[in-house]
């Protein structure tokens, strides 16, 4: 058996030789911006007070009833945005990673939902010597805020915040890292990669590498209609006081149908639905539009998906590779291209036994590319 004082002895020997901080840490942070941004402006959209016509709404985004945007409007506001940052023993000096999770989900998707080391995305990038940083995004999570869920919760609120966030990183010590960061690795899940590619396309140099996990150019909208969305706060009243347009996945069979398959722990799809956060109507309504082109985005992409992803990709393996392949069409710009399907696994890869044979091929992506 070590003993501690074993340890901490041996750690402070390590840090004063190469002067590095002692151990890994995580704390929590919080960022505030001020956003302008284009939000889309629809037509037939749902009264703010009326569940129902929410619900079906939504219901016919993913059943062939998505119209375009009529319009745009302006939305200025000013945001806090908690995020996990954690800082590696050996540090790869400038390099951060960025994670940005999806709908229904908020930055603990990041260390696995709590569920241990083997789904720790922060744990394992740190061991490899990347700081990380695991932000909430406008509405969700431990945000202080509840912004209007239609008119504020869109994408492009989503992609200047996170444009915002980019810029206090890289230029000003008197950010909540207490640093500057000059390499910036974006990772996204899902939603949180389709804004990646949304921001890649509207500021192309604020990512110095691109990684989308849980995506592709094809969403299947078929199986995205399984998630039958329901108003959070009238499904879990005791968990949710949200106004009706933040929306949750209204039973946990549904949930685990699109979520997880094959090789997983099925002990974790009950605690994921316990868990589970929100989408707005209004990011739902501008999903559609997010699989635009990134035209000037010159840095290199990689995007990681599982074969049984029945939303974005699908069996059998050379099925779902083609699919994955084909994304590199929303890139014309980039220098480097690569995708990987990731067999016996579901949309949640970080929630699969796959998880470190999905941590492990990003960051060694991230060791070539960033
Ligand atoms: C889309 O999902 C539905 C329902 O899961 C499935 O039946 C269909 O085959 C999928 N379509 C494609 C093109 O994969």
């Amino acid at each position: 058996m070590h003993s501690p004082i074993f340890v901490s002895t041996l750690w402070a020997g390590v840090a004063s030789a190469l002067t590095l901080s002692p151990r890994s840490v995580c704390s929590t942070v919080s960022f505030t911006v001020s956003v302008t941004a284009q939000n889309g402006v629809y037509s037939g959209v749902p009264d703010p007070s009326n569940a129902e016509e929410i619900v079906s709404y939504v219901a016919a985004i993913f059943t062939g009833g998505y119209t375009s945007p009529v319009g745009s409007q302006t939305v200025s506001d000013s945001f806090t945005i908690n995020g996990l940052y954690c800082k590696p023993l050996l540090a790869k000096s400038n390099k951060l990673q960025l994670l940005v999770h999806g709908l229904t989900y908020n930055k603990d998707y990041w260390v696995g939902l709590g569920f241990g080391n083997l789904y720790n995305w922060h744990t394992f990038a740190n061991l490899h010597g990347y700081a990380t940083l695991a932000v909430d995004r406008v509405g969700h999570g431990s945000n202080p805020q509840r912004p209007d869920p239609f008119n504020v919760v869109q994408g492009p609120v989503h992609i200047e915040t996170l444009h915002q966030i980019i810029d206090q990183i890289r230029s000003s010590t008197t950010n909540p890292l207490g640093r500057t960061f000059d390499r910036i690795g974006y990772v996204g899940h899902s939603y949180g990669s389709f804004l990646g590619v949304g921001l890649a396309g509207q500021h192309p140099d604020d990512i110095d590498a691109l990684i989308l996990t849980g995506y592709s150019s094809t969403l299947n909208f078929t199986a995205a209609a399984s998630f039958n969305f329901v108003p959070a706060s009238a499904l879990l009243p005791e968990r949710f006081t949200e106004p009706l347009g933040y929306l949750t996945v209204g039973r946990e069979s549904d949930r685990e149908r699109a979520f997880y398959a094959d090789a997983y722990d099925h002990s974790l799809p009950p605690a994921d639905y316990d868990s589970q956060d929100t989408a707005s109507d209004g990011e739902v309504a501008g999903m559609p539009t997010l699989f635009q082109p990134a035209v000037g985005f010159k840095k290199p992409v990689l995007v990681v998906t599982g074969v049984n992803d029945v939303l974005l990709c699908g069996q059998p393996l050379a099925t779902c590779q083609s699919i994955l392949e084909a994304s590199s069409q929303l890139f014309p710009d980039a220098v480097h291209f690569e995708s990987t399907a990731v067999p016996f696994t579901g949309h949640d890869l970080n929630l699969h036994y796959s998880a470190p044979a999905t941590f492990e091929r990003v960051n060694f992506f991230l060791d070539h590319y960033l």
